[in-house]
């Protein structure tokens, strides 16, 4: 067994300088990023990844599914690989630090071993995954890895078809490709993901890190409330057929819900389209995403029923059809003990202040825990914000959170190591 105490750390200023390059792709006037999957931006990120890699002396991999790694053979031929990463897509008009603050530190953890020339029971893979943030599907990168893409979610996916394929193309993959990321469990000795908290409990509490206990599960629906389409000037106000009312007393109505019966979950109508979207014509359709969220399975699925009623309610209400197309769902997911052991020890051998904490925020971890041990580290979030440009994390708490990357990494290098079978 390695020594526990971590003799080494990462070179921070070498960290940071790839973090603020990072920061300048898809800049935004607002101090954000803008790093839709698969656009101009993104597609840049990864290029400047990939440059990176090859310039430390890493090797460079990239799979079907368009997913991008480095790779350090630190461990005996044929040994399983130890999984690092994050993501370098963000969502529309996003913050810096979701998603790419775990590539770099990853990048850096593999840098630093393979500095020190530290040989490990396994080899480490630092990785960017493709599609975190679900700009087009969600998860899309982790999940073909873990082999739990299906063929049919590609055809009305969250970010819409057309874009996907779009995007697809510009990343010169296809749909077909992506299956070919897929990889046998029995090829990992588990994942472990620095990411920021993305609210303001760390911060509150005064700790340094987080240690994720769980993630929650993550249901999305379209819903579309169709009425008629009328002159809004002649039409008597009793004789219409509006969308938008069935639409914003459902909106409502998820509020109130959530918030009488079931204090334990969010969700969330992030956006809504009235069409035909005229000043005189009252609306005869109204699209809206519909997202819900909860760490506890059996109030997720009583969620989903009671809101997807609450909208064939609204409609009727209205005199209004519905229609609900079902666009995915992510089930709660514990973190694997053993990750998480691994994590604990880690921080307290550099004596950071720790607490476990369920991640409100999707991530690509839940994706993993489904074929290895799967773990993750969160810094705080300066006032909770994320998914906006006033997202921030002392650099301070990024250098830990890197540290304990690296320490939890040689952890559970040491305890998965050369197990051919996981077992918590
Ligand atoms: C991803 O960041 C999500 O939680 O939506
Ligand atoms: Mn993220
Ligand atoms: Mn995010």
């Amino acid at each position: 067994m390695i020594d526990p105490s971590l003799d080494f750390r990462i070179n921070a200023e070498r960290f940071r300088e790839d973090f603020d390059i990072l920061s300048q792709i898809g800049a935004t006037p607002e101090g954000g990023v803008h790093r839709p999957s698969f656009s101009e931006s993104h597609l840049e990120a990864r290029a400047w990844l990939r440059q990176r890699i090859l310039e430390d002396g890493l090797s460079f991999r990239s799979d079907g599914a368009g997913n991008y790694s480095a790779f350090l053979e630190c461990g005996p031929q044929n040994s399983p690989t130890l999984l690092l990463g994050s993501h370098l897509d963000s969502v529309i008009s996003g913050g810096r630090f979701d998603g790419a603050l775990g590539v770099t530190a990853a990048l850096e953890v593999l840098r630093t071993v393979k500095e020190v020339d530290r040989r490990l029971p396994v080899n480490l893979e630092a990785i960017d995954f493709t599609d975190e943030e679900g700009t087009l599907v969600g998860l899309l990168g982790s999940r073909a890895l873990a082999g739990l893409l299906k063929q049919k979610e590609f055809q009305s996916p969250r970010g819409g078809r057309e874009e996907l394929q779009n995007g697809l193309a510009r990343a010169r993959l296809s749909e077909q490709d992506l299956f070919d990321a897929q990889r046998n469990a029995a090829s990992l000795a588990g994942y472990l993901e620095l990411h920021i908290e993305q609210g303001p409990r760390l911060q509150k509490a005064g700790m340094t890190i987080g240690v994720v206990t769980a993630i929650v599960g993550i249901c999305s629906y379209r819903l579309s409330f169709i009425g008629r389409a009328d002159h809004s000037g002649t039409t008597p106000m009793t004789e219409r057929l509006d969308a938008a009312l069935g639409a914003s007393s459902f909106i409502l109505g998820v509020r109130q819900t959530i918030l009488e019966e079931f204090p334990d979950c969010v969700a969330n109508v992030g956006a809504l389209n009235l069409s035909p979207g005229a000043f005189n014509i009252v609306p005869e359709r109204a699209d809206l995403s519909l997202e819900f969220r909860s760490s506890d399975s059996s109030s997720y699925q009583r969620l989903e029923e009671v809101l997807i009623q609450l909208a064939r309610t609204k409609a009727q209400d209205y005199g209004l059809r519905l229609e609900i197309e079902f666009l995915g769902k992510h089930f709660p997911t514990p973190m694997s003990s053993i990750a998480q052991q691994a994590i604990v020890q880690a921080a307290d051998a550099l004596g950071l202040a720790h607490t476990p904490l369920v991640s409100g925020a999707g991530h690509d971890a839940q994706s993993l825990a489904e074929m290895c041990p799967a773990g993750m580290i969160f810094v705080p979030s300066e006032g909770g914000a994320s998914h906006s440009p006033r997202e921030f994390t002392r650099w301070e708490d990024c250098v830990n959170g890197a540290n304990v990357l690296l320490g939890a990494a040689l952890r559970m290098a040491e305890i998965v190591g050369g197990r051919r079978t996981w077992k918590e």
